[in-house]
């Protein structure tokens, strides 16, 4: 594939190394350099490219879709804090019959983590007496918070539990590449699931598997779908 990159920070570089190792090329790369730049424009310079991968920043991401849909490049949309914008953006995707597969979180882990909470939700719907709580950790560089992945948790969980109020924890520090916990909390005792990623190298498989699929699809996918379709073989939780 050719590929085009939003952000050439510690994802996009990752990204970029992780493509070319796989054969990849990369063309465009897009960064704060070129924040004053509208879409239209970048459209022009996305032409030739079979997929754009974005680990940007959140006010940057309505600009990037535009730029794609116009463009007809699929995108990969990894930056997370703008779901404020997603009603935008599903419209500029279906205004240009463009491709989007978006997520907070990119890693095959914690797309099984995700699965893992949901039954234990379930588990835990039939009792009485457990609170559910989320807690997360992050980079001290990560700007929003709580985390995409932490507001999934907190959905899964509510779908399954909806009358209780679910608090989330954030801590930014240091270096740690993120660390996700869901605890189901009672007088007797207290259950936690835990996922902690190593490094960053599971975000930038995904998204790399991610602009693969969409090769020759129209309309905007979360990245659990994609999971669903091509890791577990079409089975959904
Ligand atoms: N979905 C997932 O699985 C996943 C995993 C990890 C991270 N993330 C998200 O990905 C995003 C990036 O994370 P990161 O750790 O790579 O951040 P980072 O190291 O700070 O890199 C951010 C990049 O965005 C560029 N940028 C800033 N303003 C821009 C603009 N207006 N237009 C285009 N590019 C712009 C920066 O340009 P300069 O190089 O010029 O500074 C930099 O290259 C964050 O939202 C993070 O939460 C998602």
């Amino acid at each position: 594939m050719r590929l085009a990159l939003f952000g050439h920070g510690a994802m996009g570089r990752l990204v970029e190394a992780r493509a070319r190792d796989a054969g990849d090329e990369i063309g465009l790369v897009v960064t704060s350099r070129d924040a004053a730049r509208a879409g239209a424009e970048i459209a022009g310079d996305l032409r030739g490219h079979d997929a754009a991968i974005d680990f940007s920043v959140a006010p940057a991401v309505p600009r990037n879709v535009e730029a794609c849909a116009r463009a007809n490049v699929p995108l990969v949309e990894g930056t997370t804090g703008w779901s404020a914008r997603a009603e935008d953006v599903r419209r500029v995707v279906a205004d240009h019959d463009g491709a989007l597969v978006f997520g907070a979180n990119f890693s095959v882990g914690v797309q099984i983590f995700y699965r893992v909470v949901a039954r234990a939700a379930g588990l835990f719907a039939a009792v009485e007496g457990y609170e559910p709580f989320v807690e997360e950790a992050h980079h001290s560089r990560k700007r929003d918070a709580p985390s995409g992945t932490a507001l999934v948790l907190r959905d899964i969980v509510a779908a399954r539990l909806g009358d209780k109020a679910i608090s989330v924890a954030s801590t930014r520090a240091g270096h740690i590449p993120g660390t996700h916990r869901v605890g189901f909390d009672s007088a007797a005792d207290q259950i936690t699931l835990t996922h902690a990623a190593r490094s960053r190298e599971g975000f930038a498989a995904g998204a790399l598997l991610a602009a693969r699929w969409v090769q020759g699809r129209r309309g905007v996918y979360e990245f659990s779908e994609v999971f669903d379709e091509i890791v577990a073989g079409g089975k959904k939780e």
